[in-house]
């Protein structure tokens, strides 16, 4: 089906699909478990293996069913191709190492990022030794000094971050990036690509944790990198070798989701920005971080970036006089909200990002980003606002109680 010149909505359900088997289309690709494939000659099965005929060899390469998801996800980005990974930490370990990161090269990275993305960089790679410098991402003086500083090979950020919202003024920091060498990695997870497309931007990968907001109903773990088709054959040589592929039945459950998504986000971002605005009445919260809120820092940078379509599904906020116990007891009164350490779903789910999503992190990295004990992150479902209000309110009435 062509889908040239076609909505994002069309192209969300459509994408992907239609491939043509012998003698009959499937309307929705089928799951193809098979872990070896067949040709009529060796030779081939030889131009296979040497990436001269497209194909499938062998599942932990890809297998058709991820192929489907992968192409989706690429026209929803807009980029020339994607490679599915069996989650989003996989997918972005796989991008810093085909944008070039070695031993003795260097990273800048958003300090405000997702735990196990900051663990990843200051632990793990450092012992294999990439320095990593972690910037202030809304202070562009900051980041360009941190680029002369360094020359590094990636600048790594979130379009939107986990947890405090913060928004990356995606446009400056890749022309500050290729002005100094850096290819710009992009985690599109918090915004979807129905919010904002980073490849159109000057970003040279887009990385999503697919988990989230792609596959969209919690059931399926699953990550996925969009960039351009020679980036792409890079990660694909490299995964053959490691092996953090995207297995066929959670691609079908990634796929599937991915048809509902601006139907489902439509909704999140309604209920978002609702609560948004009704918890900062609240006398029990200090602070709320949403980009739609005009007392965000960078609320006309997200009107700028993101125009009409949303200010997305994600806020966190302070507790008043927090503390831990604080913040636990109003999570364990919670009686529709889920106290989840997940995002991007159907359900509204509530985190402590101190104790689950940042706790690898030390406490003085936890203080350098402003995580403290009584921020409370929430990812709004696509429940009914008026009940999540209510259940938010009964809690928040319980703390002091
Ligand atoms: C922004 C962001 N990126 C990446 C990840 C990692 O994704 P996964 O859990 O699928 O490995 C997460 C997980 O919460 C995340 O929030």
């Amino acid at each position: 089906m062509d889908l040239h010149n076609k909505a994002f909505s069309t192209r969300a359900v459509h994408a992907g699909e239609r491939v043509k088997q012998d003698r009959f289309t499937p309307v929705a690709s089928p799951i193809m478990p098979s872990v070896g494939y067949i040709y009529e000659s060796m030779d081939e099965l030889d131009a296979i293996f040497a990436n001269t005929q497209p194909g499938y060899i062998y599942a932990r390469y890809t297998n058709p069913t991820s192929s489907a998801f992968e192409h989706a996800v690429a026209d929803l980005e807009e980029g020339e191709a994607a490679l599915a990974f069996a989650s989003g930490m996989a997918a972005i370990q796989a991008a810093l190492l085909a944008s070039g990161v070695r031993a003795g090269s260097h990273v800048v990275s958003s300090f405000d990022v997702y735990g196990a993305t900051h663990t990843l960089l200051t632990r793990l790679f450092a012992e294999l030794g990439v320095k990593t410098s972690m910037v202030e991402i809304s202070n562009l003086e900051g980041v360009e000094a941190a680029l002369k500083g360094s020359r590094p090979t990636a600048l790594l950020v979130e379009t939107i971050s986990n947890p405090l919202l913060k928004v990356a003024d995606l446009p400056a920091l890749a022309e500050l990036a290729h002005r100094y060498g850096a290819q710009l990695l992009v985690d599109n997870t918090f915004a979807t690509p129905y919010l904002f497309r980073p490849l159109l931007h000057g970003a040279d990968y887009v990385i999503h944790s697919a988990t989230k907001y792609l596959a969209g109903h919690g059931d399926v773990l699953a990550g996925v990198v969009v960039t351009s088709a020679s980036n792409r054959a890079r990660m694909f040589e490299t995964n053959k070798l490691t092996g953090g592929t995207l297995g066929p039945f959670e691609a079908w459950l990634a796929l599937r989701g991915l048809k509902t998504l601006p139907l489902r986000v439509r909704q999140q971002f309604a209920n978002a920005a609702s609560l948004a605005e009704w918890l900062s009445s609240r006398p029990e919260i200090a602070q709320v971080n949403y980009p739609g809120l005009p007392t965000h820092p960078q609320h006309a940078l997200a009107r700028k970036l993101f125009q009409e379509r949303g200010m997305g599904g994600m806020l966190s906020f302070e507790l008043r006089d927090a503390t831990r116990a604080k913040a636990f007891r109003f999570m364990e009164s919670l009686q529709l909200c889920l106290p989840a350490t997940t995002l991007g779903d159907i359900y509204t789910l509530v985190l402590h990002p101190a104790t689950s999503s940042h706790r690898t992190l030390t406490d003085a990295q936890r203080r350098q980003i402003g995580i403290g004990d009584g921020l409370v992150r929430l990812s709004a479902g696509i429940e009914d606002p008026a009940d999540i209000r209510t259940d938010l309110e009964q809690a928040l009435e319980k703390i002091n109680a």
